[in-house]
């Protein structure tokens, strides 16, 4: 069926799964485990994978796109992470329905005066966005999950930008390989009774399936995973690299192995209501 737009998926008191995608596998692997448990789910291509092909967007989007408009299932495409502008207007030519625009490697005030241009645009171009405000580490690889989001200064960045949506850190840290964080859970309570936009959490990977349902349950809506499919990718293909040299004798078990990653979270992060 054809694209979604991710404002549609993205609803408060639901939590919704939106996993990166690298290669055409990734893409293939989260789109076939949405179809087979019947959940929406979110494709969101970061800026360093668009770099990781050649700097160019459109490959990549076409190709997740196309396989999300192959199947039955309920799929939006989402820009993550995106640091340059003139990718972030790229994406209204692409099928995206949104963008992150991530200003948070930034001083408060800049971070403002830049995510409010970029909420600007959005809005122009019918885009949904989402900000980050108290950066996730780890965005380089390693662990920081020491930084914390003020509710006060969440609701007057919100407030100040007109953002639809806000990461905010609470305890997890990008591209942990041990699912050892530990969350925040008052502060995440805290958040959603300040915050007028639906909250995201980055760096999911690292956050054990009780923590993530309950961050779900005190009030976070996205929930961002890329990690978690890259260590069922690699684990399959050390696992089949002995047999022989055509790829796809360990390419078809990584995504193997991703579909059913994704398939699990799905039903952790975006359970189904009881009969
Ligand atoms: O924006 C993407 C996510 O925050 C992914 O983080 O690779 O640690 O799951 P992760
Ligand atoms: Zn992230």
């Amino acid at each position: 069926m054809p694209l979604v737009r991710t404002a549609e998926l993205v609803r408060p008191g639901h939590g919704v799964a939106a996993f990166n995608v690298i290669t055409l596998e990734h893409a293939e692997a989260i789109v076939a485990a949405a179809e087979e448990t019947g959940r929406p789910v979110i494709c969101q291509i970061s800026q360093n994978a668009v770099r990781f092909h050649g700097g160019r967007l459109g490959p990549i989007a076409a190709a997740t796109r196309a396989v999300a408009e192959g199947s039955a299932a309920r799929v939006a495409l989402h820009l993550d992470h995106v640091t340059d502008e003139d990718l972030m207007h790229q994406a209204a030519d692409h099928g995206f329905g949104s963008v992150m625009y991530d200003g948070s490697e930034h001083d408060y005030d800049e971070n403002v005066a830049r995510t409010a241009a970029a909420s600007a645009w959005a809005r122009e171009h019918g885009l949904w966005l989402e900000a980050e405000l108290g950066e996730v580490g780890g965005k380089d690889g390693a662990h920081a999950p020491g930084v914390r989001t003020d509710p006060g200064e969440a609701a007057a960045f919100v407030a100040a930008t007109g953002v639809d949506a806000l990461a905010v850190a609470v305890g997890s840290s990008h591209a942990m390989t041990e699912r050892t964080a530990a969350l925040d859970l008052d502060l995440i309570a805290r958040l959603r009774d300040a915050v007028p936009v639906p909250l995201v959490l980055h760096g999911s990977s690292g956050v054990p399936d009780d923590e993530l349902r309950r961050a779900v349950g005190q009030g976070m809506t996205k929930i961002n995973i890329g990690t978690a499919l890259n260590i069922a990718f690699t684990g399959a293909v050390r696992a089949n690299l002995d047999r022989g040299v055509d790829p796809r004798r360990y390419l078809a078990p990584a995504r193997d192995a991703m579909r059913e990653q994704v398939a699990h979270l799905l039903e952790v992060i975006a359970p189904r209501p009881a009969e």
